[in-house]
């Protein structure tokens, strides 16, 4: 069931009776958000389960809440998973009342993650829990709750250390809801819409819809379906008379025409609601919305991926899901702004490595027409590391992967379920038997879409079968062998699950010929030519790209930087190492220059980037290369006014000095860039690039002079007063004359007032030892983030003020609306 329409956060102690006939009166869907007003302990709290057990010195707090990223980092903590806490044990608690005259409904605590291992109690008894810290899970709270009474709940998580391969997060670090319903109702995740007929004309919505009956005696009901446009106009219901058997549940099936639908695609992601009523003659005993869209897709060897008949190319990201300096803390606005700035580069598509995502993640991909690879997990019964997936894999491996696909199939932004990635499985002969069991179990849960995996090694995976599994096989860091797999498998449809691979920092350059993968810097070149010896430079993916256009597209390994796997970095030694490299974007939302790499393949809106930053005192007269990426036809490099030569983009080639896969002292001859070699003088480099030898765009490095100034820009001026929604405000060191200073390190000073309070600060530096949660920060190349939170029920102006020693001070003014 899509979560379009969740009413207002509200408080403790609100009845939630009268919250529900609100509710039902409205139409609207029958959850309230349960975030509000939580205490929290981390550690072992003996008894804290019992109603009476006294939390008065526990910290009272908000969810969506990950004490993972409030640190402190340690050096002894694994650099894999961030260098944080993410381990141990910690508790959550919340009273609430529910009225005497609330007896009779029933009551579901649906949470959308806890990390991890979690239980849940109601006044003392164990309700539910999951181990699995990524699946959707709802515990039933009727049989315990006490009616006009005091109620407590009590959720325990026990995330272990050595579980991921990334950060995870810790804690009740999604939503949770309170669903109210009454004895008659859609099953959790009931409604299952699907478009198996569609043309200009019309298409053909099938929706099944499974009830619930909870009463002894059988329950005759009207099972209406209405399908309502995206103003809300309906459009056409359909309704079925069923009689519901006592204490079990039945499903419904009905179809119904669309005339003339508006489908959903990547430019126009139309999305249609379909309301479910369930009654019992003129009583409106439960009602929900389903968002979805009307679409086809298809996957053809020859083609490709047909979107409505049409190709895409899958120009995809894979991404974690943490959100940097925010952790792993779901919030609406960050997710949409991951999403901006890819989309900004030209990404239509993600894959939700190595886990189901947050439901957010889903309705945002839903309205911004985004693809989305809903992936299940990334071990299955062979750990990966000691205490992974692979120890829940047999008692839970099904029931997460159903799960996922019941709670996601409306969205259609989900175009490929994945059972796995990397699986060592795929090094087994026996290896299909559970790829094939996984892949049936999405068949069954979902007709409508196919199934993929992620494999690594490809020769093993097709050996062993695995790859026959799967509808689509994926393979990971494989452009050189697309051809091969396709002329021996000239029906199979392929695409690159992770392509890339390349590591740097945002702002920071070794020259090329110069560059080595580990620094004493801890950072690593920005010149886009370090990959992992498993992987390579996007170069490599685009020309194989091109050299087998029936490759439906790829998934760039990755989207953003994340916490965890500081590759090129040593886990143990190199500390304060500790986030990714591997990100187009650092963590701090920031494009790094292979931002731009993309954007000149994914894009026609004429651009073009150069790089490195024109600050280099004491080089002068000595070589620098610059680079230039574009989708223009030619660019013209000057120096001073000076033209260094015009470069043609797909004519004149670089060589960069990275390896195929394999070794890095071999070359590959790029045609995706253009480089000069400019002896060093300061001033201003100019790129102008031409199309048909007109001048369609423009960049420039300038030598900065020395820090003067701190400038902040926020990406938005008026947020919403809910006390989720954010700014994020970039912080830039400037000269006299408004240039970054592209080699400042100022500590920067921040302080909020109004409306507003300070989530959070960044850099997108991947070996800081800063904590996020601080009033200051150092810029990292001249940059940093800060991030600023409405209050909820607050409106008026936000001040924000950032200020270093010697330098100017910098404000924004802010609403709260
Ligand atoms: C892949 C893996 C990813 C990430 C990446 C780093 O093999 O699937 O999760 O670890 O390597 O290069």
């Amino acid at each position: 069931m899509a979560r379009n329409s969740r009413p207002a956060r509200h408080g403790w102690r609100v009845p939630v009776l009268a919250l529900f006939a609100i509710l039902s009166a409205a139409g609207a869907d029958r959850s309230v958000s349960f975030d509000k007003d939580w205490k929290f302990f981390k550690g072992q709290a003996v008894g804290a389960e019992q109603l009476a057990y006294d939390d008065a010195n526990w910290r009272k707090l908000d969810l969506p809440h990950d004490w993972a990223i409030e640190g402190p980092f340690d050096r002894h903590y694994n650099a894999s998973t961030g260098r944080l806490p993410i381990f141990g044990v910690g508790w959550y608690r919340k009273h609430f009342t529910v009225p005497a005259v609330g007896r009779g409904l029933y009551y579901q605590l649906e949470f959308d993650g806890a990390m991890a291992n979690s239980t849940v109690w109601l006044n003392g008894h164990e309700v539910g829990g999951r181990p699995y810290g990524y699946s959707s899970f709802e515990v039933d709270l009727t049989p315990y709750l006490q009616f006009g009474e005091d109620n407590l709940v009590a959720v325990r998580l026990a995330p272990e250390a050595s579980s991921s391969r990334w950060y995870p997060g810790a804690g009740i670090y999604r939503n949770v809801w309170l669903v109210v319903t009454g004895a008659v109702h859609v099953a959790h995740w009931g409604t299952y819409v699907t478009t198996p007929v569609v043309s200009a004309a019309s298409a053909t919505i099938a929706v099944r819809t499974e009830v619930r009956n909870r009463k002894p005696g059988a329950a005759p009901v009207t099972i209406e379906t209405a399908i309502l446009d995206a103003e809300g106009t309906p459009v056409t219901r359909h309704a079925t008379a069923a009689t519901i058997p006592a204490r079990a549940s039945g499903t419904v099936s009905a179809e119904m025409q669309v005339e003339k639908p508006r489908r959903w695609s990547v430019e126009e992601p139309y999305l249609y609601h379909a309301v479910t009523t369930v009654r019992n003659g003129d009583t409106v005993l439960d009602r929900v919305v389903t968002r979805f869209g009307i679409r086809t897709l298809e996957f053809s060897p020859a083609k490709g991926l047909l979107l409505n008949g049409r190709v895409v190319k899958l120009k995809g990201v894979c991404d974690h899901h943490d959100l940097g300096a925010l952790g792993a803390a779901v919030n609406r606005r960050a997710i949409e702004r991951q999403l901006e700035i890819l989309r900004a580069m030209g990404a239509n598509a993600i894959r939700t490595s190595h886990n189901p995502p947050a439901p957010e993640l889903l309705e945002a991909c839903d309205r911004m027409g985004l693809l989305v690879i809903d992936e299940s997990y990334d071990m299955w019964r062979i750990p990966k590391v000691p205490n992974g997936y692979a120890k829940y894999f047999d008692q839970w491996g099904e029931r997460d992967l159903r799960d996922m696909i019941r709670r996601d199939r409306n969205h259609p932004s989900v175009i490929l379920w994945s059972i796995g990635n990397e699986v060592p499985e795929q090094r087994k002969t026996n290896g299909w038997k559970t790829a094939r069991r996984l892949a049936a179990i999405a068949h069954e849960e979902d007709p409508s879409r196919k199934t993929t995996a992620a494999f690594d090694d490809w020769k093993e995976a097709i050996a062993n079968g695995l790859t026959d599994e799967v509808d689509v096989p994926g393979f990971n860091y494989k452009a050189m062998c697309y051809e091969q797999i396709l002329r021996d498998h000239p029906k199979w449809v392929i695409y690159g699950s992770e392509t890339g691979g390349c590591a740097s920092s945002r702002g920071f350059y070794q020259f090329p010929a110069e560059a080595h993968d580990r620094d004493a810097s801890f950072q690593v070149t920005s010149y886009d030519v370090i990959a992992p010896p498993w992987a390579y430079c996007p170069d490599v993916e685009f020309a194989y790209q091109a050299r087998v256009p029936n490759v439906l597209g790829g998934f760039v390994w990755s989207g953003f930087d994340y916490l965890g796997e500081p590759w090129p970095y040593d886990r143990a030694k190199d500390w304060p190492a500790r986030s990714s490299y591997f990100g187009i974007v650092d963590l701090a939302g920031f494009p790094k220059d292979r931002y731009y790499l993309y954007q000149s393949q994914w894009t026609t809106e004429p651009m073009v980037h150069i790089l490195p930053h024109w600050n280099w005192a004491g080089m002068e007269g000595r070589p620098i290369p610059v680079m230039a990426y574009t989708n223009a036809e030619e660019v013209d490099l000057l120096l001073n006014g000076k033209s260094l030569g015009r470069r043609k983009r797909g004519v004149d080639t670089v060589v960069i000095p990275v390896g195929l896969n394999v070794s890095k002292t071999r070359k590959f001859t790029s045609k995706y860039r253009l480089e000069w070699d400019v002896p060093y003088e300061s001033g201003t480099l100019r790129a102008v690039a031409y199309k048909a030898n007109q001048q369609v765009a423009i960049d420039e490095r300038r030598t900065a002079g020395a820090p003067a100034k701190v400038r902040l820009v926020p990406d938005r001026a008026v947020i919403k007063a809910d006390g989720d929604d954010l700014s994020f405000i970039t912080v830039r060191v400037e000269d006299q004359r408004g240039n970054l200073c592209p080699l400042a390190v100022n500590l920067v000073r921040f302080k909020v007032t109004g409306a507003g309070e300070l989530a959070a600060v960044d850099n997108g530096d991947a070996a800081s030892a800063e904590p996020f949660q601080a009033d200051h920060r150092k810029v990292f190349n001249g940059l940093a983030l800060v991030i600023v939170r409405s209050r909820a029920g607050q409106t008026g102006s936000i001040h924000v003020t950032a200020s270093a020693d010697r330098l100017q001070a910098g404000t924004a003014a802010l609403e709260a609306r």
